[in-house]
């Protein structure tokens, strides 16, 4: 883990409320594992106070991108952020994703922004090579909050749609259209990553418990110091007090009580 000064290399937008930041950081770049997260200080000064944590979304040649909405202070305050303009991120943080190579059948579960950390999820699958049937599924509300198709598309990889109002894709939730989708498959060769609304990873974890497939799951909890430190970010466990940013933010779906109504950003 470091701390470093990271340069911003561009900033735009991308759709309505969405940005994509590229970061030149050398340190954090070459040892992010898919999943991992960063702990960035927006504000040079105290306001906000605390650091706000992004996923790595993509990771090549000493950079790294990260891919945001703006929901509050944080965030509006980083899409401000110009070329050249310098940032203190902590990183790489986090447990990611274990991807394993035994699976022939693979699941990718976006909702909404859980888009951030897959994408590095899914090339990894596509290095492991060839043999497996890998689909993303991507969710949102409406077709303009569909993020990364062409990207993951350019991979080779399946890419299926689904938004709540039917503007592009299968018309409802993206959990629906997983649920549809293995209702044939054997799930011992099944592993499914995914991330999105905790109401989403708990409909996944369900299937996944009564039908026995693999599962990991990135979760989204408020942070305070992000090093395992504070208990700021704990959540309950099947075997006791999880700390989101340390032995997470991807767990194994059966290591998490989804009934904790802590799980829910308050
Ligand atoms: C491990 C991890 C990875 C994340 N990766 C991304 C990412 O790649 N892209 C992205 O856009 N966001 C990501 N988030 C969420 C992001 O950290 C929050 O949106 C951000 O901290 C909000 O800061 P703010 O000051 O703009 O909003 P605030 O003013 O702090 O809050 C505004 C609104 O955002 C909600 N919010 C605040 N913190 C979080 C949080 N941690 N998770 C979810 N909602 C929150 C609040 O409930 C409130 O409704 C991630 C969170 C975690 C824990
Ligand atoms: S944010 Fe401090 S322990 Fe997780």
């Amino acid at each position: 883990m470091y701390q470093v000064k990271a340069t911003v290399l561009f900033n735009e937008k991308a759709g309505k409320a969405h940005y994509r930041m590229k970061l030149e950081v050398s340190q954090i770049a070459k040892d992010a594992r898919p999943g991992q997260f960063v702990h960035i200080r927006c504000s040079s000064g105290d306001d906000p106070l605390l650091r706000r944590p992004f996923s790595i979304h993509k990771c090549a040649q000493g950079r790294i991108d990260i891919l945001y909405q703006v929901v509050g202070r944080g965030t509006a305050i980083l899409s401000k952020k110009r070329r050249g303009d310098q940032l203190d991120l902590l990183g790489p943080l986090g447990k990611g994703f274990e991807i394993d190579s035994a699976f022939s059948k693979i699941f990718i579960i976006s909702g909404g922004m859980g888009v951030a950390p897959l994408y590095m999820v899914a090339q990894e699958i596509t290095r492991l090579g060839q043999g497996k049937e890998v689909t993303v599924l991507l969710g949102a509300k409406n077709k303009e909050l569909i993020l990364d198709k062409d990207d993951l598309e350019s991979l080779g990889l399946r890419v299926m749609i689904a938004t709540e109002d039917g503007s592009e894709g299968y018309q409802g939730l993206v959990s629906d259209l997983f649920e549809r989708l293995i209702s044939s498959q054997t799930s011992l060769s099944l592993a499914v990553y995914s991330c999105g609304p905790v109401s989403m990873l708990k409909k996944i974890a369900e299937l996944s418990s009564h039908q026995g497939f693999f599962c990991q799951v990135s979760l989204e909890q408020r942070m305070g110091c992000g090093l395992g430190a504070c208990l700021g970010c704990v959540i309950r466990g099947t075997s006791g007090y999880l700390r989101v940013c340390k032995e997470g933010p991807v767990f194994d779906a059966q290591e998490i009580l989804w009934d904790d109504p802590g799980l829910e950003i308050k």
